[in-house]
Order: C-alpha cells, then structure tokens, then sequence
C-alpha cells in the first residue's frame, strides 16, 4: 500500500516536472524574435531589402507628402510604408509572409508611426489597392507586368515607383540612380496617365489621338488644314505641339481644356 502511495507521488512530480519542462520550451520558442533572412523565399518573390537611401528616393521620386495614400506591395519588413508614414502620409502594406507582416508592425512601433503605417497580411494579386495615390514596387519585372493592366486603371496621376523592375514597354517618366555600395540604386517612377486614345471634337474641327502609356502622336484638323501633332501626357496634364504651336491643358474624362501659343483658350470633348 505504502509502496504503491510513494510511486504515485513519484508519478505525479515526474509529470509535473515534464510539463514543467515542455511549457517551458514552448515559451521560449514562443518568445523567440523572428529574424529575417535576406533572399528567403516569398510567394512569388524572395525578400530583399531596399536599402534606406533608395526607399527615402523613391519616396522623393513620389513627391510623396501627408496628403498621400501609400501602399507598398509585397512590403517586407514595413520600410517603404515606416518611411512614407514618416513623411506624414498614411500607408498601408500588404505583405503575403505572417511572420514578415508581424515584424513590420513591430516595426512601425518602434518608429512611433502605427496609428499611419498599417499592414495587412494578403496576396497581392488578391488585393485592391485602387485607392492608393501612390504605388511602391520591389518584385520583378513578370510582376511588375502582371500588375500594369490593373495600375493603368488607376486614377490619372497616381505615382508608381519601383526599386529597380521596370514596366516592359511601359517606359518610366523618370529614372534615378543613386551612389551607394548596394546591388539595388535604381528607382523608376511611372505616372498614371489619362486616357485619350481616339477622335475628339476640338473648337472648329477635330483630333486624333494615338496614345501609348504617356506619349500622344495624332492630328488636328481645322478647316480643310490637317496638322500632325505629337506629345505627352503627365497624369491628367496634357502638352503637344502641332504644326510648332504648343498646346497644354487638363483632361478630365471626356472633356479637356487649356491654352495654346501662350494664352489662346481651346477645348475638346468626345
Ligand atoms: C523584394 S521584397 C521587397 C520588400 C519591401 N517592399 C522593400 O522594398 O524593402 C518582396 C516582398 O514581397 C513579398 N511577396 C511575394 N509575393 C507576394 C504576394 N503574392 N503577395 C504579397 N506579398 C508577396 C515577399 O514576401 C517579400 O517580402
């Protein structure tokens, strides 16, 4: 009797002792930081990333300001939305990685910018970001491809800028290099523009417009005189120049509006 009382007590302790030791190891793994691994595997591309000098670039780049909304995809550790959020604008990122989107918030924390810098676990290419004004990129160039349909549906003059991918035949309105002993010094910058591809009604007579992401080539008819023009457009601003007179302007949907040869007023609609 006496000999069956001690092993259970035995029993006992030995139990509570190895539950001991077990929540133990499971706190302490628990408790272990996630440390990211430079090119470890992502969903569809490994994490790399920007370095400082590049991210505070292509946010100059961006002209990003307090009045922006950011969105960063695929978003790593949080340094592009931190840094954003730093400049005053709100920012969001969306990061596939549960590990890399609880390390980014971590992060933000620490910067003291978590009340503007939010991520949020998701595919990208399962995402709406069409209210962002501005898009930060660093995956590759299929991605980057993959995305432009949806990006060109955006609103005309939203800023898309990329840690070195570019657009395919989509070429960047603006690219900069930096100086810094780093594999990654390329930022390229794409603005939204707005779409005028087609036949337009314009004071006394008509244009054409061919349009390819940002360049316009076309003609203007007045009269029985029909002029080629060719030129640009930067988001909703529009400048050509046919037959050596410059026209500028603003496109609004089916209307735009501006002045030509200095000051003269001019409209079309379609
Ligand atoms: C090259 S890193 C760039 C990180 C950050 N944007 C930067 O510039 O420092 C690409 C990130 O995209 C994430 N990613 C890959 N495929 C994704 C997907 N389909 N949806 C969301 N995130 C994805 C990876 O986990 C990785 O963190």
């Amino acid at each position: 009797m006496m000999g069956n009382r001690i092993s259970f007590k035995r029993n006992m302790a030995l139990t509570l002792s190895l539950f001991l030791t077990i929540s133990g190891i499971y706190a302490q793994t628990e408790d272990k930081e996630f440390t990211p691994q430079s090119g470890q595997a992502g969903k569809d591309v490994v994490w790399v990333p920007t370095p400082q000098a590049l991210v505070d670039t292509m946010l100059a780049m961006a002209k990003v300001t307090a009045a922006d909304y950011v969105i960063d995809l695929g978003s790593g550790d949080g340094r592009l939305v931190i840094t954003a959020a730093k400049r005053g604008a709100k920012a969001l990122g969306i990061e596939y990685n549960p590990d890399m989107v609880e390390l980014a918030r971590r992060h933000a924390k620490e910067a003291g910018v978590s009340a503007k810098a939010t991520f949020k676990q998701a595919d990208i290419f399962e995402s709406d970001f069409s209210q962002a004004t501005v898009i930060t990129l660093f995956l590759l160039t299929e991605l980057n491809l993959k995305l432009r349909p949806t990006i060109l549906e955006m609103k005309p003059g939203t800023r898309i800028v990329a840690n070195s991918f570019n657009m395919g035949d989509w070429e960047p309105d603006l690219t900069t290099h930096i100086d810094e002993p780093s594999s990654w010094t390329t930022a390229h910058l794409w603005i939204v523009p707005a779409k005028v591809d087609g036949t337009w009604k314009f004071d006394n007579g008509e244009i054409k417009f061919n349009q390819t992401f940002q360049e316009i080539t076309g003609t203007l008819t007045a009269g029985d005189q029909e002029i080629e023009l060719s030129g640009k457009l930067n988001g909703d601003k529009i400048s050509f120049n046919a037959g050596g007179t410059e026209y500028t302007g603003t496109v609004n949907g089916n209307k735009m509006s501006g002045k030509s040869g200095g000051n003269k007023a001019w409209k079309a609609s379609r």
